[in-house]
Order: C-alpha cells, then structure tokens, then sequence
C-alpha cells in the first residue's frame, strides 16, 4: 500500500460476526509478545475474509509482517463501537492522517454500498506516506472526491490536511457531517473546526491498548462525561464529547 504499510486478508471462517466500519480486531502478533495489537478492520473482501492495513512501527507489525502466506494467527474480534452511518443525502467528508486512512476504508467502502456521496481529504508527511489509494477511485460525476495534502508539498496541496478540510466545510455545499482518524493533533483541530461550523463529527481515536475489553483501564481517554476506555466504550467518540486539550497532551 505504502512502502511502510501492508494490506493483509485474513480468513476468518464463517463464525467471525461481520465487522462494521469502526470495529478493531486485537492480533496476537507473535509467541514472545503477550501483549495483542489492534487494528481496524479495513475491509471485507468477502464473506468471512477481512484486511487490515497495518503500518510496520515496531516488532509487533515487523512480526505480523514476516508471517509466512497462509499462518493461522489468533485473532480477537470484532471488538469496538462503530461509526454512525448517515441518512441518505447529503455528503459525508473523510479526514484521514498518516495510517488513519486504515481506520476510515471499511466506512467508506460501506458508505459507497449504500450509494452515499463522500469527499476523502488524506494528508502525510510527504508523498511516500500518502494513503490515497485506501479511499474508492473519485468518480467524475462528484459522487465520491479525492484530495490529498503532504506536509512538504511533494503532492497535492501543500500544508496540512486540516487547512483541506477547513476550505472544504466552507464551501457553499458543505458535507453534513464529518469521519476522522489520524494523529491526535489532527483530530483535535478537526474536532475544533467541525464544532465551530456545527457539523457533527466522528473520531476513531487509536490509543495505546492492553486487554482490548475494558477490563485494564489501560486506554482511557478524556471526556465531557469522565474517563472513557477506548477499546470499550469507544474506538470511535463523537468530537464534541473529547476533552480535547487531553487528547492532545496523552
Ligand atoms: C483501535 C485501534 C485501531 C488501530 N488501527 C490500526 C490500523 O488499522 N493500522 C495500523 O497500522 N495501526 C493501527 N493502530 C495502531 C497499532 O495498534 C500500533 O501501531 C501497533 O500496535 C504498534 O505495534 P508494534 O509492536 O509494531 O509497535 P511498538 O513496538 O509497540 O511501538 C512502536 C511505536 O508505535 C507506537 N504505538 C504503539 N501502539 C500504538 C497505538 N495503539 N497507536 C499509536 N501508536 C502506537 C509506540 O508509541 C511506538 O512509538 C490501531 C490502534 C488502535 C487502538
Ligand atoms: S485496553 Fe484494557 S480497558 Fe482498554
């Protein structure tokens, strides 16, 4: 997908509840790691298979990596919330930062099955981390847009994607409601700007996790209602709800 990000299918059986956009598994990655590794669940090629996407930061992604074709590997899920899907009408915006674009795929390619209308903005450092190929092909009738930001300008708009999104809410035909997954400082002026507009706006937040099933407390998160587990309560939280100066200082 990337040269630092690989898309795995998993066969899951017929007993794998079908995943929904937002949902995560919780991947035993190797013998000598206890600790399992969440992702989301990126897309369903077909019944009883599902991808993830995964972005090789340390030894638990270089393991799952090195599986030969074909390992069984144990696999926690679907676990998680999920996003709230819209009401027919009306055009859903997709924020995605770095590997946050793993997170949103299964949304979008959900939201394109029920012929709803999507303007992707994806943004990275720079042109090698861009994960615009995660989103469906734009289409030329403006049923689904594509737009992409890097950091250094090497492709698509120069700055971040945040400035993308700000232009893209003011436009006269604004999207009516707003999915984000990416770095906390991303999500963050997202969830800024989206409250200033009064547009309803969705994060998937991707806290470090132990247990994954709200048992540790090991992955809470600020909120206007108290501490939240991630795994449990969450992954995905309304914006408006995120006790934001936290988010962004965990
Ligand atoms: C709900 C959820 C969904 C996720 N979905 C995806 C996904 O679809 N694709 C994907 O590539 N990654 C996803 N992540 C992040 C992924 O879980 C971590 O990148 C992975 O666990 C790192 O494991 P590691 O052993 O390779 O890295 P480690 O050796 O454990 O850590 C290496 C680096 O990664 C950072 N890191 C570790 N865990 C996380 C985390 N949870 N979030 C952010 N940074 C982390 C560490 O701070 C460290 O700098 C998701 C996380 C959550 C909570
Ligand atoms: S990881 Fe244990 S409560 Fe969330």
């Amino acid at each position: 997908m990337s040269p630092t990000s690989f898309l795995f299918t998993f066969e899951s059986g017929p007993d794998l509840p079908t995943p929904r956009p937002g949902q995560f598994v919780n991947v035993a990655v190797a013998d000598d790691l206890t600790l399992r590794r969440p992702f989301s669940v990126a897309g369903i090629p077909a019944p009883g298979r599902f991808d993830l996407l995964v972005e090789m930061r340390g030894k638990g992604t270089r393991a799952l990596a090195e599986k030969p074709v074909g390992s069984a590997v144990d696999v926690m899920g679907p676990l998680g919330n999920e996003f709230t899907l819209p009401d027919a009408g009306g055009v859903s915006l997709l924020v995605a930062g770095g590997i946050g674009g793993a997170g949103l795929r299964l949304l979008a390619q959900e939201l394109r099955r029920g012929y709803h209308r999507i303007h992707a903005l994806v943004g990275a450092r720079s042109s090698e981390g861009l994960l615009n190929h995660v989103f469906p092909a734009p289409t030329g009738d403006g049923e689904v847009l594509l737009e992409v930001a890097t950091d250094d300008g090497s492709t698509g708009f120069h700055g971040m994607v945040t400035a993308l999104a700000e232009g893209v809410l003011d436009e006269p035909d604004a999207p009516s409601r707003v999915y984000c997954c990416g770095p906390p400082a991303m999500i963050a002026a997202i969830a800024d700007i989206t409250a200033k507009r009064n547009v309803p706006c969705e994060a998937l937040l991707e806290e470090m996790m132990a247990c994954g099933v709200g048992a540790c407390r090991g992955c809470v998160v600020a909120t206007r209602s108290g501490y939240k587990s991630v795994c449990s309560d969450g992954p995905v939280f309304d914006t408006r709800e995120l006790v934001l100066e936290e988010l962004v200082r965990a």
